[in-house]
């Protein structure tokens, strides 16, 4: 039969990851109709408590995008970067390179700033650039899920709204596991998705956007429809999304997000997340060679980088991989362009460790147990 073959692996990688068996049965929940009351049921409480999650002022729409993170993101190009304007790519890895990409392809004024891989955004080169550059929207990410950098959003936001520019962050690998920081550093949007800290399957883009983000919008020629927030939020404002959302996906999220507040509690998810990363950081110090790869009071509480000891080379992490799959674990080798720079310039390899979503305490360190086994046996 089909599937009966499929591996069940615990995920360890920076998402997908591992799904809770309550949001696994959540699949089986009945369809339903988009247009139809029953939709209501589901979309009612998803966005409640993705408020309640996110802390967002009531003055903030929240936005259920089809797609995954990328397609928010590019709504958030489309729909607030107009074609007169120049947009800031602040970059501190992959995915600060991939908002620069989206800028880019959709024809936009686009400089970036980029910061060496493990690095956290320094303010004083934003502020050069804030001044070099004059930009009239800044976008960065708050969680560099290709270096485990974690970036401080409020006062990134602070010194971007002082030079009177509008601030996008990428929230992707994060929401769901640490504060948004909406409240307080007030974005113009803020962006993320359902398969990483908020432990669901990948399927739909979360945008959570201001007020002056709407009005911007109306000033933004050529949004393109499923790129346009305000076509979007006319949907969203109805608990409704734009284009036929999945059924099995809401029905999962509906779950999920009760689960988060009414039973876990967000305190509690928080305080877990960070647990986890002091479990990643205590671990990697007691092995020989090994060190956290980002900077120090900028690490992640969803996602660990680690730099290997000498001896370690790409090839043999993915002998490492295949290890840990034998152990009945996804084992995440590190962002591969970033190992190839690495290794070419003749530093250290690093892989990651993914502690986001539903992965307990318990369950890590018995992988981080095993991981150790592994590495000294490969290394
Ligand atoms: C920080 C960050 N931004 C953007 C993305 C792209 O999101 P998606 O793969 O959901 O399109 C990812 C995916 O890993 C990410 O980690």
């Amino acid at each position: 039969m089909i599937g009966s073959d499929f591996a069940e692996l615990q995920l360890f990688i920076t998402g997908p990851i591992l799904l809770r068996k309550e949001v696994r049965e959540a699949g089986l929940l009945p369809e339903f109709g988009h247009r139809d009351s029953e939709n209501v049921k589901r979309f009612g409480p998803i966005m409640e408590n993705l408020r309640k999650l996110s802390g967002a002022p009531e003055d903030y729409d929240i936005i259920i995008f089809n797609g995954s993170g990328t397609n928010v993101l590019e709504a958030s190009v489309r729909s607030l970067v107009a074609s007169d304007d120049t947009v800031l790519n602040v970059s501190v890895g992959a995915f600060g390179d991939l908002y620069h990409k989206l800028a880019v392809t959709n024809g936009k004024n686009a400089v970036q700033l980029k910061f060496d891989y493990g690095r956290a955004i320094d303010l004083d080169k934003l502020e050069q650039a804030l001044e070099e550059y004059s930009p009239d929207v800044v976008t960065f990410t708050q969680n560099e899920t290709s270096t485990g950098v974690f970036n401080n959003v409020p006062e990134v936001c602070a010194l971007i709204h002082k030079y009177g520019a509008k601030s996008l962050v990428d929230a992707v690998s994060i929401f769901g596991g640490a504060p948004s920081c909406i409240a307080e550093a007030k974005p113009m949007m803020y962006s993320t998705s359902t398969q990483k800290s908020l432990g669901l399957p990948a399927g739909f883009g979360i945008a959570f956007v201001s007020p002056e983000g709407f009005e911007k919008a109306e000033k933004v020629e050529n949004r393109g429809y499923t790129t346009d927030i305000l076509a979007q939020v006319e949907k969203a404002r109805n608990l409704q999304t734009l284009t036929t959302p999945n059924g099995t996906l809401v029905n999962q999220m509906c779950v999920q997000l009760d689960y988060i507040v009414n039973d876990e509690t967000i305190e509690k998810r928080f305080a877990r997340h960070e647990e986890m990363r002091e479990m990643a950081h205590e671990w990697v110090e007691q092995m020989d060679g090994y060190s956290l790869f980002a900077q120090e009071g900028y690490r992640s509480p969803s996602v660990s980088a680690v730099q290997t000891a000498p001896g370690m080379t790409v090839e043999k992490l993915k002998q490492v991989k295949e290890a840990m799959r034998g152990h009945g674990y996804l084992f995440d080798p590190g962002y591969g362009k970033i190992n190839k720079e690495l290794e070419a310039s003749g530093r250290q390899p690093i892989f990651r460790i993914g502690h986001m979503a539903d992965i307990s305490p318990e369950m890590l360190k018995k992988y981080l147990e095993i991981l150790s086994g592994v590495l000294k046996d490969i290394n």
